[in-house]
């Protein structure tokens, strides 16, 4: 039998860092000491009033299918922390909860994009981005940023990257994997220069939570054009250490984009499971807030301790993070070509990192500070050797 599988799944790539996280583990398995600094998720534990929360809807048997955009006290819950915390209205009927965002963000682009299509995507980028607008028949128009304007883009940047087949605009904020934080002032220039377009903005806000510097905006909070345009995205993974439970969401003002979304989420996978969706109101409504502020405390001094050590490394050059839990350093005079930097730093340290080629940077690597400090201080000990060498 002749075997033919569809084009358009057996191009997508394998996201890089799972691939780099995959050859971190079975190195482990051989028994070496490998120190992985690549992994995109929290090492904390679920806060227990979440997993109580889960354990009482199980007990209670609330185990059945749900209605496909979450349960009413769920969309409740989200429509009041937006308003609470980004200064957004939404109502519960201008949401849809998903299995994580990045199902949130694959129902959007599915829904928005044509063949053809332009979408924007500042880079350095999160992998999946340029990927699922490939998938879904659309073009890639990418902007690159510098360190030295903080991987941030300009206005003059944004206007000349539109043209008339530009569909949207990808916004993270805070970044993966820059940790850059756009301020209000930024996000004003970006609505200015979005001003008579036809143009939607994608924001991506899963970092929300994990800011250290500054205050966080909230891009569709700008002013009601941007409100209109943006379709917000946000979920529980990074913020409430949720990352297995799957829980995202999406916010938007357009009620036909919305009808679009629930029909495809009903034809693929439905409602989320319906045990998460109970736990996720406790880590909205506020319950979980001691939590999410002792874990945001912790990141913090992580960072702080990562930044000043890495700074006294001769030949890499990093940049504070004001928020997300990444730092994205400049490894140019020692490789300029980062996977092969990122090979030789595994094999000969056992240090695993994430080279920036995967985000669209080369001469760069990704270092996740969501480990303990020990582990911090070991890691970038050995990076001194290996820079040194
Ligand atoms: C910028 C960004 N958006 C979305 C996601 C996906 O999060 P979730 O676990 O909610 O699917 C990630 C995860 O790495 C991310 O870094």
């Amino acid at each position: 039998m002749e075997k033919v599988y569809s084009k358009k799944v057996e191009n997508l790539s394998e996201s890089i860092t799972i691939a780099i996280s995959t050859l971190a583990r079975e190195l482990k398995e051989q028994g070496k000491d490998i120190l992985s600094f690549s992994a995109g998720e929290p090492d904390f534990d679920t806060p227990k009033v979440i997993k109580d929360e889960a354990i009482k809807a199980m007990d209670s048997g609330f185990t059945k299918y749900t209605a496909v955009a979450g349960i009413p006290d769920l969309l409740k819950a989200i429509s009041l922390k937006l308003e609470r915390d980004n200064n957004l209205k939404y109502e519960t009927n201008e949401i849809v909860v998903s299995s994580g965002a990045k199902h949130s963000l694959y129902n959007v682009f599915e829904s928005l994009i044509n063949v053809g299509d332009e979408v924007i995507i500042p880079s350095p980028y999160w992998v999946t981005y340029p990927e699922l607008v490939t998938y879904c028949g659309g073009k890639n128009v990418f902007i690159q940023t510098t360190q030295e304007n903080n991987f941030k883009i300009t206005k003059e940047q944004l206007r000349n990257a539109i043209t008339n087949k530009t569909k949207f605009l990808v916004l993270t904020t805070p970044s993966n994997p820059t940790g850059m934080v756009y301020s209000k002032e930024e996000l004003e220039d970006i609505a200015d220069a979005l001003k008579d377009t036809n143009i939607w903005v994608i924001s991506d806000e899963i970092y929300e939570k994990l800011v250290y510097d500054g205050k966080f905006i909230s891009t569709a909070s700008i002013n009601s054009h941007m409100l209109e345009r943006t379709i917000t995205i946000n979920g529980l993974s990074k913020s409430v250490a949720m990352t297995g439970w799957r829980m995202g969401y999406l916010a938007t003002k357009d009620k036909n984009l919305r009808k679009l979304i629930v029909n495809l989420q009903s034809q693929s996978m439905s409602n989320i499971n319906s045990i998460t969706q109970k736990a996720s109101i406790a880590a909205l409504d506020g319950r979980a807030e001691t939590d999410i502020e002792n874990m945001k405390i912790a990141f913090k001094k992580r960072r702080d301790l990562a930044c000043e050590l890495f700074s006294k490394i001769n030949g890499l050059k990093v940049s504070k993070p004001d928020g997300a839990f990444y730092l994205f350093i400049n490894c140019e005079s020692i490789n300029k070509n980062s996977m092969q930097f990122c090979k030789d730093l595994l094999e000969r340290e056992g240090v695993a990192v994430v080279p920036g080629i995967g985000f669209g940077m080369d001469g760069y690597f990704r270092f996740s500070f969501a480990t303990d400090l020990d582990s911090i201080k070991k890691g970038i000990e050995r990076i001194y050797k290996f820079c040194k060498s």
